[in-house]
């Protein structure tokens, strides 16, 4: 056997080890960025075969937020693609205002800037008064962040243009306190979401939801478990009832491609078909 394809089946059996032992699947994610993340922990770990790190997957717990860290990419910006937020503020946001209650799903929300950022704009919208955010993700560690709202001072100020690029209607620093160069994110905006586990892999709905925005989740994701989460997200929907996705990522192709029409092709925000205009 050629070494390549030795180290293919190592992580081969490396990710049936997670998924036996600890429930966490990522055998339907996208094989050559997954390589990529396997041999960066094999690496972290100082071991040479990816293979010596199983006995470890299986007899240390305290192994498995490494493991995890490693391989679900926890990294996200406020802001993030400002021209998003800005067609979200102007295009969506109006027609959400005209539901009595608004629920909003971010699956795969890593370190909380994302829906941060969207309950920001809620509230200068006027609308977060009657909105409910729930983020959610599969990494604890990363969610245990989000819900503590606390970020370098620094990567708060280096989000400020993108902030105004995305409507901002004030400061960016109006929605944190800061202290030793540190800033934590206002109460009344953190209040506003709800942080908790969800595993896109293997769990159902979350909820039911008028605006699902799932960025740069599925571009990790092969094409069946991409669409598996799509009709995930489908059935959450509310009728008429809107899903944004990341920069790479669209239907076509998937499963859920017609039950869906673009709102807004250039930004991949799409509303559920058979709503109302
Ligand atoms: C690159 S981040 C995207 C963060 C944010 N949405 C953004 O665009 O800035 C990908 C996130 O998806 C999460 N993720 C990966 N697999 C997941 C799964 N099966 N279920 C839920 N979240 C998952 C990761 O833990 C990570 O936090």
């Amino acid at each position: 056997m050629i070494r390549d394809d030795l180290q293919d089946l190592e992580i081969q059996l490396f990710l049936e080890a997670l998924a036996l032992r600890h429930g966490y699947d990522f055998r339907r994610y996208a094989k050559a960025s997954l390589k990529r993340r396997v041999r960066g922990l094999a690496e972290t770990e100082g071991v040479r075969e990816i293979s010596d790190m199983i006995p470890r997957l299986l007899q240390d717990e305290g192994f498995l937020p490494s493991v995890l860290s490693h391989l679900s990419v926890p990294v996200s910006e406020m802001f993030r693609d400002p021209a998003v937020f800005l067609a979200l503020r102007r295009g969506v946001l109006p027609l959400l205002d005209s539901y009595p209650r608004i629920s909003i799903w971010l699956p795969g929300c890593a370190t909380g800037e994302e829906p941060y950022s969207l309950a920001i704009m809620l509230q200068e919208e006027g609308l977060l008064h009657k909105a409910q955010i729930y983020a959610t993700d599969i990494n604890d560690a990363a969610l245990a962040k989000a819900e503590e709202g606390i970020y370098p001072e620094k990567t708060v100020t280096a989000m400020a243009a993108a902030y105004l690029a995305a409507g901002g209607r004030k400061s960016l620093s109006d929605y944190f306190h800061t202290a030793y160069n540190f800033s934590k994110i206002d109460d009344q905006i953190r209040k506003s979401i709800v942080f908790a586990h969800h595993n896109l892999v293997a769990d159902g709905v979350f909820c039911e939801t008028h605006l699902v925005l799932c960025r740069n989740v599925l571009i990790y994701f092969e094409r069946q478990l991409q669409n598996r989460v799509l009709e995930l997200f489908h059935e959450g929907l509310v009728r008429g009832g809107y899903l944004c996705l990341g920069n790479r990522e669209s239907l076509s192709f998937t499963s859920c491609e017609n039950l869906f029409r673009p709102l807004d092709r250039k930004h991949r925000i799409f509303k559920k078909a058979g709503g109302l205009a």
